[in-house]
């Protein structure tokens, strides 16, 4: 019997074999993961930081089963630094590095461009090249996206490119993917968790260890924990980068940030927390994304809020973030994990590595996904930002008050003035004086809260603004 190959194709071997005058035509699948000619794709790292390493060492950790599972090899051919002269913990080849950008978004052989430098001036303008050139773009920077998504994805689409941002929210979580492939069933209703593990980290050991704020802030530095510009861990703005994120992947709708609510951490002491627990709550700084479908409304926030303690997402502890997603179909999915850190950051960076291999084996485009504009404001089309006002719950209160006859009855008349009902008081007296009173209340709104808080703070028996924090049920919000 003689064989001989008349065809090659994608994924097959045409052949034919002859045997004794007879000739028959055979096709032979090819088990491209075991194939010899497996494609080699090029990958060029911006910025070789913690993340940037990260990829390095894991992909090299992992190479054998990687390249089987993607069907390809994987080679990082151009790593770009600011500063050469730098100690790196991974030592890569010297003809690999260099501080010429160029080298990576100009370069017609890199087929990934990583961008792993964050910052907003040059990440964005590199970004934007690449994209221009058609190029896909791998990154972890969540707040480029957040201010800059909308144009970037629309150069991805217009030119044949893609951009991919699994590492920019959560971390190692596969919160994009999920939403985006997993749930693809889904429309969202509500989607909420803990996006920035060092606040999450500061309230945890506050609650565990009793200790104040500034102390657990002192020792999250000292860990390396906090970011350079802390304002993006302590005011919440790192975890509404990533809210924002979320919102456009769930619901087509780009929200900036100064249109929604953002508070941080700051106001949390350790007399809320123990009160939150004795009423059977944690304090958690939470991004909440909820669609009302009915309204056509949509309500992007991120705030510290009580949260009972028989939620899953309360038990989210020290550095892990958890994401909770309630689809119409699936019901409520939870994701917890590492939200930040080399391992987990580098581990997300892969997995767009890996999608972005599958398409340039000729996969299509991941399934809902920034290629369709179209279908992107068909989802969003009409959808409205909810007003900030008119945000329904419960709430807490803690008011500093001068401990005098009179006070809990003039809190009371303010309170009920504002249409605001009490459902829980508690006392702290303090050996100078003053009181601390906390008050939760039953369903109102914000506005309200708002009047009322103006209204307490004009008492001379009140010392300061009441601080007050919201209380989320995950079952009521829409
Ligand atoms: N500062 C961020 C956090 C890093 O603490 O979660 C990961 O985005």
């Amino acid at each position: 019997m003689a064989l001989s190959i008349i065809g090659a194709h994608i994924g097959y071997l045409r052949y034919v074999s002859t045997h004794g005058g007879g000739r028959r035509e055979h096709l032979i699948y090819k088990n491209l993961r075991n194939m010899s000619e497996k494609r080699t794709i090029r990958i060029g790292l911006l910025g070789f930081g913690v993340v940037g390493q990260g990829v390095w060492k894991n992909i090299e950790k992992n190479r054998i089963a990687l390249e089987y599972r993607l069907g390809a090899q994987l080679d990082i051919t151009e790593v770009v630094v600011k500063n050469l002269g730098r100690e790196r913990e991974v030592v890569i080849p010297p003809k690999s590095i260099s501080d010429d950008a160029r080298r990576v978004v100009d370069n017609p052989d890199i087929d990934i461009v990583c961008e792993l430098m964050g910052g907003k001036g040059e990440a964005l303008e590199l970004t934007r090249r690449a994209l221009e050139q058609g190029k896909i773009v791998v990154t972890a920077n969540k707040a480029l996206i957040c201010e800059h998504g909308e144009e970037l994805f629309e150069i991805a689409r217009q030119k044949g490119g893609h951009y991919f941002y699994e590492a920019s929210v959560a971390g190692g979580i596969p919160i994009i993917k999920t939403i985006r492939e997993a749930l693809v069933a889904n429309r969202f209703k509500l989607i909420f968790g803990i996006l920035n593990g060092t606040s999450n980290y500061i309230l945890t050991r506050m609650e565990r260890e009793g200790l104040s704020f500034e102390a657990t802030l002192g020792d999250a530095r000292k860990l390396g924990y906090v970011e350079a510009d802390e304002a993006l861990d302590l005011d919440g703005i790192d975890a509404a980068h990533k809210a924002v994120i979320l919102a456009y992947l769930a619901h087509g709708k780009w929200v900036r940030l100064d249109e929604i609510i953002c508070e941080g951490i700051r106001e949390i002491t350790g007399e809320d927390i123990e009160i939150a627990a004795q009423l059977g709550y944690k304090i958690k700084l939470l991004a909440v994304i909820a669609r009302d479908f009915e309204a056509n409304k949509l309500s992007v926030r991120l705030h510290p809020a009580l949260i009972s303690k028989k939620e899953v997402i309360a038990g989210v502890d020290e550095v892990y973030n958890g994401v909770s997603v309630t689809g119409d179909v699936v019901g409520t999915t939870v994701l917890i994990g590492r939200g930040a850190g080399q391992d987990a950051t580098s581990s997300s960076v892969i997995s767009d590595i890996a999608d972005a291999v599958f398409m340039l084996q000729g996969a299509p485009a991941p399934v809902i996904s920034e290629e369709d504009e179209a279908t992107y404001q068909k989802l969003a089309d009409g959808l409205e930002l909810a007003d900030k006002a008119s945000l329904k719950g419960r709430y807490y209160f803690r008011i500093h008050v001068r401990d005098e006859e009179g006070v809990l009855a003039k809190i009371s008349e303010i309170m009920a003035k504002g249409h605001i009902s009490f459902a829980t008081v508690n006392q702290k007296e303090l050996e100078d004086g003053t009181a601390k009173i906390m008050v939760t209340t039953h369903i109102t709104d914000e506005a309200s809260v708002m009047q009322v808080k103006t209204a307490l703070s004009e008492q001379s028996a009140v010392i300061g603004r009441p601080v007050s924090f919201r209380i989320f049920d995950p079952n009521t919000q829409a």
